[in-house]
């Protein structure tokens, strides 16, 4: 059972001493402790924002007040028993002004709180990989500098709006800001074209506050795979000068196969070959015609460049003339 609460015990109790000493114009509040107040007693800012602080006291003729604070101040006014003062571009994660009045010989005195906040307004995935091989883990990375309190965010990284991972940073110190989260993706061809991004929830409803979202810019990923063999050449090891001869190149395991690029020549002279591909197989065709600069020992050459890798193939032909 709840009993009167100690204020008014207190109160009740003066009231009944001064009954007993038949003294009546002694009030109860005379005897209650006096006391000084601050209004709000916790605040949460946004960064760089400004707030009222109401420094007051119960003291009927309090001497000396004021408020103890590192942060800057803008305009002040004051009454009999308060003190308010505009405290502006506030930016520490917290701080505790105080209040204090000198009153009778003694100092009250009440602490306050204000805490900031810093929306997402950079979010940052790390730039990915120029071409990232199928069958290889890559790194997302996720930056979110200054936002917090950290206690408060949540990032998510996303392969296109599917999920992938998201950590919530609750049970963070309160002065904590600015977070990053890492994952290890393992690279499918799937993932050729696929955009990569990351979101950032600064989520103060609980405090009364909103819930602010914002995003990365989209990362798009180009995966590929290149088979470890060489290409295979066909020509034939002799080629006539002046003579029109098929020459072909062929390489299995391509992925993408539409994105690599291909460099067929017979010595310095390089051949426009015509591309067919079928799955992961591609094939170029090309006419040689040597000349007869070329007559002698030359090599026909064959490079398949796919994202950041080659594979090649190099054979001896000789090219000769007919004797008139
Ligand atoms: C500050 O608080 C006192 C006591 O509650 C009040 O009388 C006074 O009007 C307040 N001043 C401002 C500027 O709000
Ligand atoms: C500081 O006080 C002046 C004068 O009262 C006012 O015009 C100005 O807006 C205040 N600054 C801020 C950041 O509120
Ligand atoms: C969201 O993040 C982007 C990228 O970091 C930034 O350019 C933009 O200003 C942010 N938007 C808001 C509302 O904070
Ligand atoms: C990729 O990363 C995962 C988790 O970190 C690990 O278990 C796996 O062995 C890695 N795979 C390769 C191919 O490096
Ligand atoms: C990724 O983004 C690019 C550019 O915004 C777009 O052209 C492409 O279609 C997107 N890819 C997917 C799989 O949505
Ligand atoms: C091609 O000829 C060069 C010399 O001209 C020689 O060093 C090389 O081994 C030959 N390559 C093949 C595959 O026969």
């Amino acid at each position: 059972m709840p009993g009167p609460s100690p204020g008014l015990r207190r109160a009740l109790l003066g009231l009944w001493a001064s009954l007993g000493l038949g003294v009546f114009h002694l009030s109860a509040v005379a005897q209650e402790p006096f006391w000084a107040d601050l209004q709000p007693r916790v605040a949460l800012v946004e960064r760089g924002g400004s707030l009222w602080l109401n420094c007051s006291t119960n003291c009927p003729r309090p001497e000396r007040g004021g408020l103890e604070t590192s942060l800057r101040r803008n305009g002040t006014q004051r009454g009999l028993r308060w003190l308010a003062r505009q405290l502006i571009d506030i930016r520490e994660p917290e701080t505790q002004p105080v209040c204090f009045f000198r009153c009778a010989r003694r100092t009250l005195q009440a602490r306050g709180l204000i805490r900031t906040f810093q929306r997402p307004d950079r979010v940052e995935l790390v730039p990915l990989p120029a071409w990232q091989p199928v069958g290889e883990n890559f790194t997302l990375s996720c930056r979110v500098p200054g936002a917090g309190p950290r206690g408060s965010l949540t990032l998510t990284l996303l392969r296109g709006s599917q999920e992938l991972i998201r950590h919530s940073f609750a049970g963070e110190p309160p002065r904590a800001r600015g977070a990053v989260l890492t994952a290890t993706v393992l690279a499918r061809r799937e993932d050729h074209g696929a955009n990569f991004s990351c979101r950032a929830e600064l989520d103060l409803r609980p405090q009364g506050l909103g819930l602010f979202e914002n995003s990365s810019a989209s990362r798009e990923l180009r995966t590929f795979a290149l088979s470890p063999d060489p290409p295979r050449l066909a020509a034939p090891r002799l080629l006539e000068v002046g003579s029109e001869r098929l020459v072909s190149c062929t390489l299995d395991g391509l992925f993408p196969a539409s994105e690599a690029g291909v460099y067929l020549a017979l010595g310095d002279q390089r051949l426009s070959p015509d591309i067919t591909l079928e799955g992961d197989e591609l094939m170029a065709t090309a006419t040689a015609t040597p000349s007869s600069e070329q007559e002698g020992s030359r090599q026909l050459v064959c490079i398949v460049t796919l994202g950041a890798e080659s594979r090649e193939t190099r054979e001896n032909v000789t090219v000769y003339s007919k004797a008139e």
